[in-house]
């Protein structure tokens, strides 16, 4: 009996120095085996807290390596290689694109980080014609796209309101703005793609080639591949935009006119909205690079309401169609219930509209403003449950804009492609709700996280369908019921283009197993 005992205890001795060594091994291992892969690039090891940061600044979990591709067989072979390691491998791989994510969504803790802004061999690419595109690296940041093509009278017809973010990254989320009532979400403009899939297959995918792994990519969290080169439907590009904000005081006339002006036949070229709540945010808003005079002229508009909503929007023009310009605005304006006097508007390049919130960024980061934490939370709401939401949130969870923008806008469900991975509500009509919060100051992080927690609280309890974008979740349940009825065919095509859950763990969706040795090489080690 006591021979059997002692025996158990150095079986369990051996299991215990057996793991740790193991995983000892396993790390060096896997760095030298690295090191002998042939690249264009290179591994660099000294940059790695560098890649465990991003715009959220809320969380941070260091990968052992960073990729600097330079080609995009360096993305194939690193992610072959690691997919050959197998099941029992924990390394994983993260494409980061500027790193703009809220909650470590492009980073890989204990994995490899790719550099994507590093791959400079896709050669950016216009070709002008009958249908114009452009072919982009997926590490392409946008305002470079815009730079290019704008070199040929050319632009992407649809955007994000900031545009120092990568090609692949909002097309691995959606991609949305004030054109996206009338063009799509970005990932509704693009035509072809080049894909390293999670086995480090090189795959070219459209509507017509290889379609389920083009939809499967867009809105993908970067779960199915590695976007290395997207084709872009490009559009001339106006030279001009008149840019347009009005106040209104009640909810009802603003959401009106907004879903009015989404559904002209003859509109504005960009729709968007926010909440100003207890006046802060005319003259604290980071995204009002508008026109000196306005803070004052805003704040001499007398109201007592708490809650004011704006109506911003543009229209395009070329300078020599400045009259026709001006007669489309007058009428579209003669149409809207805003609150007389609070007209502000301004004339700027295309460029100087689209790039706008750099602008306010430069201002931030003067005051030390822009690396701060970013608690944001956006959110996608049915049309027939907006007014639901928006009674119960603004003014009542929220007393204050709480030290950033919020965003709210409707966008028509006909522009989006439900066969993609992005989760939509099933109405005509849905808002996009952005609360995007700058934490600065004590418990202001958790201040705003409990208002965040409350909002989306009260969102689950009402049942009023509100999904999040760009969402953050964190168990199983939580993803499940994110994607609904769409879970089972989304789960598959995580089977079929990335089997062992190798990319993007960041997202949280889909957990590789732990490293651990096979239970048959224990058995062989005593
Ligand atoms: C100031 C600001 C304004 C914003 N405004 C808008 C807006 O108006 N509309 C909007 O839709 N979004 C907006 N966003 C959100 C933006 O779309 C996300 O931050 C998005 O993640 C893109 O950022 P990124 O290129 O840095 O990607 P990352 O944050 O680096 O990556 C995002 C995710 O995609 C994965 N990924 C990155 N590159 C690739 C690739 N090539 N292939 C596959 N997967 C990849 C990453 O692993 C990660 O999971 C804004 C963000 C900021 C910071
Ligand atoms: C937040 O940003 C600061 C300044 O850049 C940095 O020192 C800190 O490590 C960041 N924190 C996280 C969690 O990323
Ligand atoms: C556009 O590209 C040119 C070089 O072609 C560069 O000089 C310029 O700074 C770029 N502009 C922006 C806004 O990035
Ligand atoms: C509204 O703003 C004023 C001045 O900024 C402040 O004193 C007041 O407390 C705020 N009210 C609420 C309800 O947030
Ligand atoms: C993300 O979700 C987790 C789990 O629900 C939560 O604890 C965390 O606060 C969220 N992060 C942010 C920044 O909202
Ligand atoms: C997409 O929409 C079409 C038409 O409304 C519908 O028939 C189809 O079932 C939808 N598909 C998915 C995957 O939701």
């Amino acid at each position: 009996m006591r021979q059997l005992l002692l025996q158990y205890l150095k079986l369990f001795l051996l299991l215990g120095l057996g793991a740790v060594t193991a995983e000892h091994v396993l790390k060096h291992d896997v760095l030298a085996s690295l090191g002998t892969l042939p690249l264009d690039g290179h591994f660099s090891f000294h940059d790695l807290s560098a890649a465990a940061m991003d715009f959220g600044n809320l969380s941070s979990f260091p990968p052992v390596a960073v990729l600097h591709p330079g080609s995009v067989a360096d993305i194939a072979t690193t992610v072959r290689h690691v997919f050959l390691m197998g099941e029992h491998s924990a390394l994983t791989v993260a494409a980061r694109g500027h790193g703009h994510s809220l909650y470590g969504q492009s980073q890989a803790a204990g994995g490899i980080v790719i550099r994507m802004e590093s791959l400079r061999s896709v050669k950016m690419q216009v070709h002008p014609g009958a249908s114009p595109y452009v072919d982009a690296s997926g590490g392409e940041l946008w305002i470079n796209v815009l730079n290019k093509t704008l070199k040929y009278g050319l632009a992407p017809k649809s955007w994000t309101d900031y545009l120092h973010l990568t090609v692949g990254g909002t097309l691995s989320n959606a991609g949305v703005s004030g054109q996206t009532f009338r063009h799509g979400p970005q990932i509704s403009n693009v035509n072809e793609l080049e894909i390293v899939t999670g086995r480090g297959d090189i795959v070219t995918c459209s509507p017509e080639q290889n379609s389920d792994l083009f939809r499967a990519a867009l809105g993908g969290l970067g779960q199915f591949g590695i976007i290395t080169r997207a084709r872009i439907a490009l559009e001339p590009a106006p030279q001009m935009v008149r840019w347009i904000r009005v106040l209104y005081l009640d909810f009802m006339s603003f959401t009106e006119d907004q879903e009015m002006l989404i559904s002209a036949e003859k509109t504005f070229d960009y729709i968007e909205g926010f909440v100003i709540i207890n006046r802060t945010g005319i003259l604290n808003n980071w995204r009002s690079s508008f026109n000196p005079q306005d803070p004052e002229r805003a704040s001499r508009f007398e109201t007592d309401r708490k809650v004011l909503f704006c109506l911003e929007m543009t229209k395009n023009f070329n300078p020599e169609e400045a009259d026709i310009m001006e007669q489309e605005v007058h009428a579209l304006l003669s149409q809207l219930r805003y609150t007389p006097a609070s007209l502000f508007h301004t004339d700027v390049t295309y460029i100087e509209f689209l790039d706008r919130v750099h602008s306010s960024e430069m201002k931030l980061r003067a005051k030390g403003l822009w690396e701060v934490p970013h608690p944001w939370l956006n959110l996608i709401i049915p049309r027939s449950t907006i007014h639901t939401f928006a009674e119960q949130v603004f003014g009542k969870i929220l007393e204050d804009n709480n030290n950033g923008p919020i965003l709210l806008y409707p966008v028509k469900k006909s522009r989006w492609d439900n066969r993609t991975s992005v989760v939509i509500p099933d109405e005509e009509v849905f808002y996009l709700v952005g609360f995007l919060s700058s934490a600065i100051g004590p418990h202001s992080i958790e201040h705003t996280l409990n208002l965040n927690n409350q909002i989306i609280e009260f969102s689950n309890k009402a049942s009023i369908g509100v999904k999040q974008y760009l969402p953050n979740y964190t168990t199983e349940p939580e993803w499940k019921a994110h994607y609904g009825a769409r879970w089972d065919a989304f789960q598959q095509r995580k089977n079929t283009y990335d089997p062992l859950a190798i990319l993007a763990p960041g997202q949280k969706i889909f957990q590789k197993k732990p490293a651990s040795l096979p239970l048959s090489s224990l058995q062989y080690l005593l």
